[in-house]
């Protein structure tokens, strides 16, 4: 499964880190969310799939 954040639609809600703290990390200035790593390790697929549930913006893509 690869992994996308569009910073276009991000707004920086959080619901994406907390279901997911170990794929997307949120930057201090604006609080906008990327993916750590494109490819999600096959462990945390379940994690990242709520965080796509998550967020209101529709802003986290997969593949
Ligand atoms: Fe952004 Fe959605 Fe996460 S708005 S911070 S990708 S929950």
């Amino acid at each position: 499964m690869k992994v996308r954040v569009d910073p276009e639609r991000c707004q920086g809600h959080t619901l994406c880190a907390m279901k997911a703290p170990q794929v997307f990390e949120l930057d201090e200035v604006d609080g906008h969310s990327s993916a750590v790593a494109e490819e999600v390790p096959a462990a945390l697929e379940s994690q990242v799939v709520a965080a796509v549930r998550s967020c209101p913006e529709r802003a986290i893509s997969v593949s």
